[in-house]
């Protein structure tokens, strides 16, 4: 329950980045022993991830954001549908699994709710890696008596099956090359974790990756990076409101095209090396966006970024090149009040001077933020349904937004 109208003001930390835990977690697969990751949010895809990593054997506790694993007694080289159909990155075991074991059984992740996301890259970067394929019953089963160093060229830039390729590469024989691998954070800071955990990468943070497989590598502990898409959407909570909010924990530069393009709406941006602060005008200017791969504007801020432009003065634009679908926020904010018309995988948006409070169901984790946002400025009480979405990728969102001013409540009832 949100009553909007409240300009948002003050500091918050921003928690780890969900997109890396999530890819950092499987990889501790690759080395028996205990790991420790710092920084870890409490997510409930990071409880998914833990159910699924202790269905294998291992041991995972999460206390005070340090995430403790301990992979020594996986035995079940197995990804069973219960987990995988909560959350897709589950899909992210098959490499490690496979490296590990020389077999995996995972099953296959199906579609999302905003349209296909296939899985066909993964697949196929393993095959050249040497590994048998079969799809059973739901379930990808692969095999590889021994893995080997293969060139893996991606058609499209791919942050799953970049991680997959890698994590499966770093325990492979000889040499792998993988060309327009994916440059996001999140990938960045996956091969960090692996070369302290004694892979030999070369190519960190371009678009080819060199993989020299050794025999073994050992547990190593990290300190998760911070969440660029939770920040990105503080500052458009920030920017919607008119408000003026300082966030912590950053790293600016990895939010580099959305700062730019909220200059562009009018607002005034101060980065520190760890820090953003940022001073809302009285009016937006309406922005263009394309969504893309990195270091472009992120799919995942999308639907806020379609929020923030329901006010602005004057019509925008926001394609979405990766997820041509990826639009079912849309028709919620129209609820509200919005002007918003789609074409193809774009949504024409013609600012309006207030909006309405309304019912709106949230569909998936990007929308739910985008609605909460339309409801921090929406006139009366916007009630958000199956908010629960928001609690896979955003830690403790209400809090944080009542310790900026906002009048945003939970109500108990809806179970995931
Ligand atoms: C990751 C992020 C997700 C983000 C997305 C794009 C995680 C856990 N999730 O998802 O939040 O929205 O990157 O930045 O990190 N594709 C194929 N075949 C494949 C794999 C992907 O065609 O086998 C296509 C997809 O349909 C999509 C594009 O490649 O159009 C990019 O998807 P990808 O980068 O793989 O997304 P995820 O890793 O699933």
């Amino acid at each position: 329950m949100i009553h909007g109208g409240r300009r948002l003001e003050g500091e918050i930390p921003i928690s780890g980045a969900k997109n890396a835990t999530l890819a950092l977690m499987p990889a501790a697969l690759l080395a028996p022993g205990a790991f420790h990751l710092r920084n870890t949010p409490a997510l409930r895809d990071v409880t998914t991830m833990s159910a699924l990593l202790r269905s294998m054997g291992a041991l995972v506790e999460l206390k005070d954001n340090v995430l403790s694993l301990d992979t020594a007694g996986v035995d079940r080289p197995e990804a069973p549908y219960e987990h995988v159909k909560k959350m897709r990155a589950s899909i992210y075991v098959l490499g490690p699994l496979l490296a590990r074991f020389g077999h995996a059984r995972v099953s296959l992740p199906g579609g999302c709710a905003w349209g296909p996301r296939p899985v066909n890259l993964h697949i196929e970067g393993i095959r050249k890696l040497g590994a048998e394929v079969d799809l059973e019953a739901g379930y990808i089963v692969a095999k590889a008596n021994e893995l080997h160093g293969a060139r893996v060229r991606f058609d499209v830039s791919s942050v799953g099956a970049t991680g997959n390729i890698l994590m499966a590469a770093v325990l492979a024989k000889g040499t792998t090359i993988i060309e327009n691998a994916a440059i996001e954070p999140e990938i960045t800071s996956l091969v960090q974790f692996l070369d302290s955990m004694g892979a030999r990468i070369a190519g960190i943070g371009t678009n080819r990756l060199e993989i020299e497989g050794v025999p073994d590598l050992h547990p190593s502990d990290c300190e998760t990076i911070p969440d660029r898409i939770e920040a990105g959407t503080f500052l458009v909570a920030a920017a919607i409101t008119g408000g003026s909010v300082t966030l912590h924990n950053v790293l600016p530069g990895d939010l580099s095209a959305v700062i730019g393009k909220l200059q562009d709406a009018g607002c005034s941006i101060t980065c520190g090396s760890s820090t953003i602060n940022l001073h809302a005008p009285s009016s937006l200017r309406p922005v263009d966006v394309t969504a893309s791969i990195f270091p472009g504007f992120p799919t995942d801020m999308q639907a806020q970024w379609t929020s923030l432009m329901a006010t602005a003065l004057g019509t925008s634009v926001i394609t979405d090149s990766i997820y041509y679908d990826r639009f079912k926020h849309v028709p919620e904010l129209v609820r509200l009040g919005a002007d918003i018309e789609l074409k193809e995988n774009a949504a024409v948006v013609k600012g309006v001077q207030r909006l309405v409070c309304a019912k709106v169901m949230s569909t998936d984790l990007r929308a739910s933020a985008s609605l909460i946002l339309a409801g921090l400025i929406a006139e009366g009480s916007t009630e958000v349904l199956r908010v629960y979405h928001i609690d896979r990728g955003y830690e403790s969102i209400e809090r944080k937004l009542q310790r900026l001013g906002a009048d945003i409540r939970r109500e108990a009832g809806e179970e995931f």
